[in-house]
Parts: structure tokens; sequence; C-alpha cells
């Protein structure tokens, strides 16, 4: 491999992590098993990405119903963990930014810096019902997300922020203490409109994207990169993966089989689909979901990567040589397979 890829550990936090199956072997995400796989992968993976969610799926097992509350949950790996850099996400219309400024503020002191935000500007209206919040159409949502910002990293650059926009009015908005060491907040943004896609790169640090194949994600790459470029703005683009990998290929085709094809929770899948179709605007993403219920089974509609080690290593490779700085990853089971993904998959790859 050229450069080294990075790997973050996707939805440990959520009931199903986000997989959509009726399977046995789903993730049940209980406390002492997430535990187990935190302290495990701090030695090995380079994050630990955390969704926020307030309601799941629906369907026969509710995938994400049973959610760990993102800050939080980070807040309390931060104290068993020492090395692994932590994702909290937060809805930029749910959470104030002043009130986020202070949350991550108070993780990245007892993690030593090690804290990242990724950014949610609007997705899913039944949840922000929940919270009497205003769902906004997809060009204000992002308008909003830029001005919440604005503010938030105003208050951690060590100012009293005053700010009156179309959002938000804050007047002598700080906070003590501010990040570790006086840093920077890394801001990680998943939008894929358009809309999106801009607000990411000119206010965020990375972006995360979903990719039907690698010849789509080379392109995506170059295209995000180029613009990034353009605004002087050093950027990085990670791709969504699942991963089944499996003594054998033939083993790991079954084992995706069983979950994703013969157990898929379809119902669940529907009403994914139902929020995704809620924004016109989000075309291709919609295309990669309609096309393949196995994938939305699988992991939401990400890149499925199913196989021997071998075989794993090889579309991983493939993955880094399209330019991507590192992969989001998610497994059926994690307490049950990432121990074995670990020692013949990353460690090979890292030596
Ligand atoms: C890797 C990844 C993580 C995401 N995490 C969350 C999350 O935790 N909570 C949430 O409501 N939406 C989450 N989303 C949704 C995105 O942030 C974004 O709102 C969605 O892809 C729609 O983008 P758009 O509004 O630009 O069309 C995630 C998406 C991806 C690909």
């Amino acid at each position: 491999m050229k450069k080294k890829l990075k790997f973050a550990l996707f939805a440990l936090n959520s009931e199903s992590g986000i997989a959509m199956t009726t399977s046995r072997k789903r993730w049940s995400a209980k406390t002492d098993e997430i535990k187990e796989v935190a302290k495990f992968c701090d030695k090995y993976f380079d994050y630990i990405f955390s969704v926020q969610r307030w309601l799941g799926f629906g369907g026969k097992t509710d995938p994400a119903g049973l959610t760990y509350e993102s800050s939080n949950f980070i807040s309390a790996l931060s104290l068993i963990t020492k090395k692994i850099k932590l994702i909290v996400t937060m809805h930029t219309s749910i959470i104030h930014p002043t009130h986020a400024a202070r949350i991550m503020s108070t993780i990245d002191q007892f993690s030593n810096g090690r804290s990242l935000l990724n950014v949610v500007c609007g997705w899913n209206e039944k949840e922000f019902k929940m919270f009497n919040a205003n769902y906004q159409p997809n060009s204000n949502a992002f308008k909003q997300g830029e001005e919440w910002i604005k503010i938030f990293k105003g208050i951690l650059s060590k100012k009293k922020i005053s700010f009156s926009g179309k959002f938000f009015r804050v007047k002598n908005a700080q906070s003590k203490p501010v990040l570790y060491k006086n840093r920077n907040p890394q801001i990680i943004s998943a939008a894929f409109s358009p809309t999106g896609r801009i607000f990411a790169i000119k206010n965020c640090d990375i972006l995360v994207t979903m990719f039907s194949d690698i010849a789509a994600l080379k392109h995506q790459v170059q295209i995000v990169k180029r613009q990034a470029k353009n605004n002087k703005k050093k950027f990085q683009v990670f791709a969504l993966c699942h991963i089944v990998c499996k003594k054998t290929d033939n083993e790991a085709i079954k084992y995706y089989d069983e979950y994703s094809r013969k157990n898929a929770d379809k119902i669940a899948i529907q009403n994914f689909s139902n929020i995704i179709a809620k924004n016109p605007k989000n075309k291709i993403l919609k295309s990669i979901q309609k096309k393949n219920m196995q994938k939305m089974a699988g992991g939401i509609g990400s890149y499925p990567i199913i196989g021997s080690p071998k075989k794993v290593i090889d579309e991983l490779n493939k993955i880094n040589n399209s330019g991507v700085d590192g992969v989001v990853v998610s497994f059926l089971n994690f307490k049950d397979e990432v121990k074995f993904f670990t020692q013949k998959v990353l460690s090979v790859i890292n030596k």
C-alpha cells in the first residue's frame, strides 16, 4: 500500500450497527461488549465514530432504535481508551453551538486532545419533531449549519463571540475550557447533496462519502479534493464500507448472504429509504440505495467488502489507491468479527 489508510470503526453505539437484518448475530450494543471492543480497537484503529440517532428505523428489529447518546458515549470511552481518536456526532438544529463547544472542550480535555465532531445539518424529520426543532429544507439547513460552525469555532478559538445571523443570535458566548492545548476543532461532514458538499468543503476538515464502486469513488475524491484545493484547504475524504472477513471467500459470502439477503429487515430498509427519498437533491445516494437491497441490509447502502483476508486486503488496497485518506467501517457483530479482521487484515496492512 502506498500511504497508510486510516480506519474508523462506525456505529458501535447503536443496536444493529448499520445493518438492517433479523439475524440473531446482529450487534446488540451491550455496554460490556462495547467496552471490550473499544479497548481492543484502541491499539489498532485510528478512530471510533459514533452516530447520533434519536429513532430507529422500525421494521421487525428497529435498527438503531437503541443508541447511546453520542457525546456521553464518547465521553465514557475517552476514559477507558488512551490513543484512539473519538468522533462525536451532533445535529446543528438540536444542540446549540455554545453548548456544543462546552461539550467538546470537556471531552477534549479528558481525552488529551482526541475528539472530533461530525456535524449533521438535517436528515430525519421525525427525529427533529421530537425536539420541536426547526426542520429546514436542504439549502437552509446548511446555511444554518454554517452559522452554527462559525459560533462553535469562534468560541473554541478562545474569543468571546457575539453573533447575529439568520438562525442564531448569541452575545458574549464563550467556553472555559477550550480544546486541549488550545488546538483547533476537527470537523467532519457526511453530506451527500451538492449543497451539502459545498458546505463540507468550506466549513469542515473531513468528508465521509458513500460510493457504488471504486471508479465512482475515485471520481468523487478527485472532484472534492480539487474543490478543496481551490479553497486552499487541507481536506480529507473517507469512504464508508461494511466488512465481512472470514477464513475463506466462501465462508464470508455465506455469512453475508445469511444476514443481508435471507434475513434482511425489509420494512426497516423501506423506512430508511423513505427518509433518504425526502431529499430530492440526493439522487445519487438514492440510486445507490435503491439498486441494492442487500447493500442496504448489509450497511445502509455502503460499499460491501466481503471475503477472505486476501480479498479484503485487495479491496482495501483498491480503495486506498482511489485517493481517499481513510475508511469508515462497520461489521455485523463487532465483538465476534473485529479481532479476526485486525489480526488478518489490519496488522498485515499496517506492517
Ligand atoms: C458516515 C455517515 C455518518 C452519518 N452519521 C449520521 C448520524 O449519526 N446521524 C444522522 O442523523 N445522520 C447521519 N448521517 C447523515 C449525513 O450526515 C447526511 O445528513 C446525509 O447523508 C444526507 O446528506 P444531504 O443532506 O447532503 O443529502 C451520516 C451519514 C454518513 C454517510
